[in-house]
């Protein structure tokens, strides 16, 4: 197991390239089950989640194929037997859940295993189960696995928003399942995030009929058949918010190449509030801070609200404002396994039900602490480039799930950064 050993204390400065989105790639990677062309994708990152995408579908018989410079190319077979998910992988990877519904759309046959626990807390999956029966999908649940099976998809409306507003995955996996039903579809609280809408692009040039794309109602006419299409993957934003957040949490100047303005504007209102520079200039958003900023209130929310993948670094980020803020979490009430973790580098948090106080100090001092998920992995690693002396993240392999080539990146930023097997 590898561990992350970084030297504090050092501004972040230059510029840096956004990698393709992870999850915009994981259920486009899906939809080739749709289609008996090739699926052509560009951008797709170097991850573990992504090869763990791979292996499940060459698992259910599509061909993946990694081509240099990101390119990846999809083949699913016109007719295939192999509907089955296995436990082994969906419980190291939840988006695997996004095969489901092209499963059943496209061979009426799907077996794919629950996804299990989570760190960041209670996952279910109700709503994709709920969705895909009213599209008159028959679904079970044998043996921790999900059963499912139809003639047809036939299209319906529906609201599919659960106790914390819409589903990405869910609002996903029902997207893709009625492009082949039989008639109209409408999900009304629909996840907007940019991950649903790139996705939602790439299956029209599929050949399906969309409309309302990055609205929170969907209308999908059904198709008997989709095809092959090329399609260049958007840039992940979470990463880009994460070298944004670094580089004013270390009182940096930091260019992000290739990110999105309109994709992390929750984001940059944040920055701004707290005192750092945020402009954007042909697709580059850059992040200066040039003293101590300022304390705020964060509050996570479905797109366009503040992204609660960003609110582990936020928080680090926090830890050494100027004042008291409070980051309330709304999508993952227990998502707090990093607050533990930075109160071990002195940072001053304190938690209550889905809200954690965070009581800025001037410094953080280097200590060895444990990733227990991808964005607190994060969060910790830049609460190290903050600190003083020297900052060990062990269990790094949740990093790699989610940054593509992290430590690279934040040296060619000027961090102290190395990796160092355990
Ligand atoms: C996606 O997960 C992302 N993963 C997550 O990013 C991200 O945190 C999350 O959306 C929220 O933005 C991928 O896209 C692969 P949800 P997803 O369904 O789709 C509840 C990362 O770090 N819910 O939008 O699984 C659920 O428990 C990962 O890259 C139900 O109650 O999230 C949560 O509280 C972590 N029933 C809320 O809704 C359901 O059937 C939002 O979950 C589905 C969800």
């Amino acid at each position: 197991m590898d561990a992350l050993v970084i030297t504090g204390g050092r501004r972040l400065t230059g510029k840096v390239r956004a990698s393709g989105s992870k999850n915009a790639a994981l259920p486009i990677m899906a939809a080739s089950i749709l289609a008996d062309e090739p699926l052509v994708l560009k951008g797709v990152p170097n991850l573990a989640d992504i090869r763990t995408m791979g292996r499940l579908l060459s698992q259910l018989g599509v061909k993946v194929e990694r081509k240099k410079g990101g390119t990846m190319v999809l083949k699913s077979p016109s007719r295939s037997r192999r509907n089955r998910a296995p436990y082994k992988i969906m419980k190291t990877m939840r988006a695997g859940i996004c095969v489901l519904g092209p499963l059943l759309a496209r061979r009426g046959k799907a077996e794919v295993s629950l996804p299990g626990g989570c760190a960041i807390g209670d996952r279910p999956v109700d709503l994709h189960l709920k969705g895909l029966r009213w599209l008159g999908g028959r679904i079970e649940i044998e043996h921790g696995y999900i059963a499912g099976s139809c003639q047809r998809l036939r299209g319906t409306e529906m609201y599919l928003g659960g106790p914390f507003g819409s589903s990405v995955t869910g609002t996903a996996n029902i997207l893709m399942a009625a492009t082949l039903a039989k008639g109209t579809t409408v999900i009304d609280c629909a996840a907007c995030e940019p991950e649903v809408q790139d996705l939602a692009r790439v299956l029209q040039k599929m050949g399906a009929c969309i409309d309302g794309i990055g609205s929170p109602r969907l209308v999908i006419e059904g198709v008997d058949r989709l095809g092959g299409c090329e399609h260049r993957v958007i840039p992940d934003r979470i990463e880009a918010g994460t070298f944004l957040v670094a580089g004013a949490a270390t009182r940096g100047d930091v260019t992000v190449e290739g990110a999105r303005w309109n994709d992390l504007f929750a984001l940059v209102h944040a920055l701004n509030e707290m005192g750092a520079e945020v402009e954007h200039e042909d697709g580059t958003i850059r992040a200066t801070a040039r003293r101590r900023l300022r304390s705020i209130d964060v509050t996570t929310l479905p797109f366009p609200g503040f992204p609660t993948d960003l609110q582990a670094q936020m928080m680090a980020a926090l830890a050494r404002a100027d004042g008291i803020s409070v980051v309330t979490e709304k999508i993952y009430p227990d998502r707090f396994m990093h607050v533990a973790e930075l109160a071990r580098m002195g940072a001053e948090i304190r938690k209550h039900s889905n809200a954690a106080v965070v009581h800025g100090t001037e410094r953080l001092s280097g200590a060895p602490v444990m990733a227990s998920d991808l964005r607190a992995s994060a969060a910790l690693v830049i609460a190290g480039l903050m600190a003083s002396g020297q900052t060990r993240v062990s269990r790094v392999y949740h990093l790699d799930r989610g940054y593509d080539r992290l430590e690279q990146k934040l040296r060619s930023l000027g961090a102290r950064i190395r990796r160092v097997k355990e």
